[in-house]
C-alpha cells in the first residue's frame, strides 16, 4: 500500500524529478484511514493534480495521491442544484459534466488544470469567476481527529487566490469532497473582454457551452499545455498596490493595465509588468517566462526545481527594480 522512494515526476505539471520518501494512493475514506494508521512517523503531504506546485527538493514525507472520484446531485429546486464531487475528480471533467447537465456557474473556469479538491485551496479563478461564487461547502478529514468535518464558504475565508487552507488550516485537513451550488438558470458572465470578443468571433448563440468553448479557445491560444511544456499556469499573483504608488507609476507608464479595488488599492497585471521588464519569451538555459503569457514560468526541458525558483527570483528582483512592485508567487514551493 505504501511505496518508498517514488519519483514524483509524473505527478507534477512542471515535470520535476524529485522523490517522495513514501507514497500511497487512496480512493476511499477507508483506504485513507488505513494508510494513515500504517504510517508511524512521517509528515503527510497531500497531492492533487500537481498543477500548482514547484518541487525544489525531495519530499521527506508520506505523499498521498487523492483519487476520490464520483459526482452526485444531492439536492435541487427550481433554480439551483447542489452537486457534490470527489476531491480527486479532474476539475475540467467536472466542468464538462455540469455543462452537459445544463448547470451554470463553472463554465468560465473551463480547462483549469488540477483536481476538484484543490479548487478551494487557492480559490481558483478565471475570466471574471472564482470558485467562491459557486462553493457551498466541503468535507475534509481532520488529520488530528481522523474525523470528517464539513466546512462552509464563510469559514474558508476566500480571497483572491487565497483561503484558510493556505494559512491557519494548512496541512491540517485532507479535502475529500466539494459541494457546489450551480444554477439551472445561468447568469452568463461575459464581461471579461476576451470572452465577449471570442463569442462574437464564433458567431454562436450565448450559452454555458459557448462560454466554455470560448474560454477553452482563449486558454489554448495563450497558455502552454503542461503535457508539452512543463508549467503551472500563472506563477505569480497579480499584485495589489497603494493608490500613491499607482499615481507615480501611471505617469511613467500610461498604458499600464490597472484594476481599481473596492478599498481604493489598485491591482496590476503581473504579466504586463514582466513583459515590460523584458522577460516575456526570454529563455535562460532550460527556463523562461512563456512567449505568449509572461506570467507563466516554463520548464523547456530538464530544468530542476531550483533553476525554476532561481529564475522566478530574477524576475521578482527585476520587476522590483523597475517598478518598485513586489511580485508574490502563486504556486506553492516545496
Ligand atoms: N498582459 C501583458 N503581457 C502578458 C500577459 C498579460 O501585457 O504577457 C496584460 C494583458 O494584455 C491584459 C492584462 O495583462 O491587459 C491581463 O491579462 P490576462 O487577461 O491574460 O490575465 P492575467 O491577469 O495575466 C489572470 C489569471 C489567470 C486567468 C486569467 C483570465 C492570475 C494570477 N492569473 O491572468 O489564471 O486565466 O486572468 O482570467 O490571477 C492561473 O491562475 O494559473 C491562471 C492562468
Amino acid at each position: 500500500m505504501i511505496q518508498t522512494n517514488v519519483s514524483l515526476k509524473p505527478y507534477n505539471t512542471f515535470g520535476i524529478d524529485v522523490k517522495a520518501k513514501a507514497f500511497a494512493v487512496f480512493n476511499s475514506i477507508e483506504s485513507l484511514r488505513s494508510i494513515l494508521s500504517a504510517n508511524s512517523d512521517l509528515p503527510i503531504f497531500i497531492l492533487g493534480g500537481g498543477s500548482n506546485i514547484l518541487f525544489t527538493k525531495d519530499v521527506e514525507a508520506l505523499v498521498l495521491k487523492n483519487e476520490l472520484v464520483g459526482v452526485e446531485l444531492i439536492k435541487e429546486n427550481d433554480t439551483d442544484v447542489l452537486v457534490k464531487a470527489g476531491a480527486g475528480v479532474i476539475w475540467h471533467e467536472f466542468v464538462l459534466f455540469a455543462i452537459e447537465n445544463g448547470w451554470g456557474g463553472v463554465e468560465n473556469l473551463s480547462l483549469i488544470p488540477g483536481n476538484v479538491g484543490a479548487s478551494p485551496m487557492q480559490n481558483i479563478g478565471a475570466y471574471g469567476v472564482e470558485i467562491k461564487d459557486v462553493f457551498e461547502s466541503l468535507e475534509a478529514l481532520s488529520l488530528e481527529t481522523l474525523k470528517i468535518e464539513t466546512i462552509d464558504n464563510e469559514t474558508c475565508k476566500f480571497a483572491y487566490r487565497e483561503s484558510i487552507f493556505k494559512h491557519q488550516a494548512k496541512g491540517k485537513y485532507i479535502i475529500t469532497t466539494v459541494t457546489f451550488r450551480l444554477s439551472k438558470k445561468p447568469n452568463f458572465k461575459t464581461s471579461y473582454g476576451a470572452i465577449q470578443e471570442e463569442i462574437e468571433k464564433m458567431g454562436a448563440e450565448l450559452s454555458i457551452r459557448t462560454i466554455s468553448n470560448a474560454v477553452i479557445q482563449i486558454r489554448q491560444s495563450k497558455l502552454p499545455n503542461p503535457k508539452v511544456l512543463g508549467n503551472a499556469g500563472s506563477f505569480f499573483k497579480n499584485p495589489v498596490i497603494s493608490k500613491d504608488l499607482f499615481s507615480e507609476l501611471i505617469i511613467k507608464f500610461p498604458n499600464m493595465p490597472n484594476y481599481p479595488q473596492v478599498n481604493g488599492d489598485i491591482k496590476l497585471a503581473a504579466g504586463w509588468l514582466i513583459e515590460t521588464a523584458g522577460w516575456k519569451g526570454k529563455r535562460i538555459g532550460n527556463v523562461g517566462m512563456h512567449e505568449k503569457q509572461a506570467l507563466v514560468l516554463v520548464n523547456y526541458g530538464s530544468a530542476s526545481g531550483f533553476e525554476l525558483l532561481e529564475h522566478s527570483q530574477r524576475v521578482i528582483d527585476s520587476v522590483m527594480e523597475q517598478f518598485g512592485v513586489e511580485l508574490e508567487r502563486e504556486v506553492n514551493i516545496c
